[in-house]
């Protein structure tokens, strides 16, 4: 059976992208070999506030948790909990090049425009790369946006193995299908994410009425047929989101609103995206009356990938000559 490792970020609210692209499949495909990593040091890259850092780490793990992550299957864990990570992330970064890390986009973009840059900025994908390599995971789903990142855990993964002998499995990525790609309800051309207005990224948080609000004022297109097509960038997108959420195909939904009017097929999306969205907002609802309940879920899950992560730094601590 495959070892399934990905991570993500406690910055700010979930969107309904993050649950179809991510979230969702994690849930869906979990079992007891896949670790689920909320990588709290790879938020402080960035100036952070520690109230929210320790507040945003809680709520994702609350919500990963409502959206059916489950410890009795899976791992889910706080990064810095374990903290073999930030200790093989010393040793890769004795690794991996200077040249290699300034080359990456995702440092060029967060770095762009702001006067004092962290060395951990720079440093990011190593981290990410010791996340992925000390649980010896064959394979990490993520977002297209992370394939550079991955493509250099393989090439640090690989250069260990080949100076210190066989340490890591080279870990493979793996991309969510074409339908995955939620896009942002106000500009039809960019993905849904955080980092764009809220008015047109559907936040798991909102309540009904919002996510409802938020759905009508939708972009569309001149005209008024419903009808994917590279003409109608707005209504492809409404049916891309219909179908994301329903499961339906998007020529079965055309031939259901021929004649309808974009009013109709706004208020259809808004109450099955709330249909859809309902039974995980309950469940988060619930287990945000019980903190405990998630403290101890995420310990037990600190503990479990400790088990992992110590051996392998007992290989890694023998390969490279440090004492035990
Ligand atoms: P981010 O919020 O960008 O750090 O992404 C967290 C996870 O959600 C990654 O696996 C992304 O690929 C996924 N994701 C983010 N935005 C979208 C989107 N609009 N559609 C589908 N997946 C997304
Ligand atoms: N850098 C990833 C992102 O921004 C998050 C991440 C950290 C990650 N460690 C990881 C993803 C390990 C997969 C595997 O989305």
């Amino acid at each position: 059976m495959a070892r399934v490792l990905s991570g993500i970020q406690p910055t700010g609210d979930l969107h309904l992208g993050n649950y179809v692209g991510a979230i969702r499949r994690w849930a869906d495909q979990q079992a007891p070999d896949h670790f689920f990593c909320i990588v709290d040091l790879h938020a402080m890259t960035v100036p952070h506030e520690p109230d929210e850092l320790r507040a945003s780490t809680r709520e994702l793990a609350t919500w990963l948790l409502a959206a059916g992550l489950d410890p009795a299957t899976c791992t889910l864990f706080v990064q810095s909990q374990v903290r073999e990570h930030t200790e093989l992330s010393w040793i890769l970064q004795c690794v991996a090049s200077y040249g290699e890390l300034h080359r990456m986009t995702q440092f060029k973009e967060k770095g762009e425009g702001r006067h004092s840059v962290s060395a951990a900025l720079l440093t990011y994908p190593v981290l990410q790369a010791a996340d992925i390599l000390l649980y010896q995971a064959d394979e990490v789903p993520i977002g297209a946006d992370q394939r550079q990142h991955l493509e250099l855990s393989r090439t640090i993964a690989e250069r260990f193995n080949h100076r210190f002998g066989d340490t890591f499995t080279v870990p493979t990525p793996t991309f969510p299908t074409a339908g995955a790609r939620v896009m942002d309800l106000q500009h039809a051309d960019r993905k849904m994410s955080k980092s764009l207005p809220e008015a047109g990224t559907l936040l798991l948080s909102d309540d009904e009425r919002t996510t409802e609000r938020k759905v009508k004022r939708a972009v569309t297109d001149s005209g008024t047929e419903i009808r994917a097509g590279e003409d109608k960038p707005g209504v492809t997108n409404l049916l891309d989101l219909l179908s994301a959420v329903t499961g339906e195909e998007i020529p079965a939904l055309e031939r259901r609103y021929e004649g309808a009017g974009y009013g109709t097929l706004k208020g259809d999306i808004a109450e099955a995206v709330n249909d859809f969205l309902r039974p995980v907002r309950a469940r988060r609802a619930e287990l945000a009356q019980d903190p405990a309940a998630v403290e101890q879920a995420l310990r037990e899950g600190a503990e479990r990938a400790r088990e992992v992560a110590a051996a392998t730094m007992d290989e890694v601590r023998d390969a490279v000559g440090l004492l035990r």
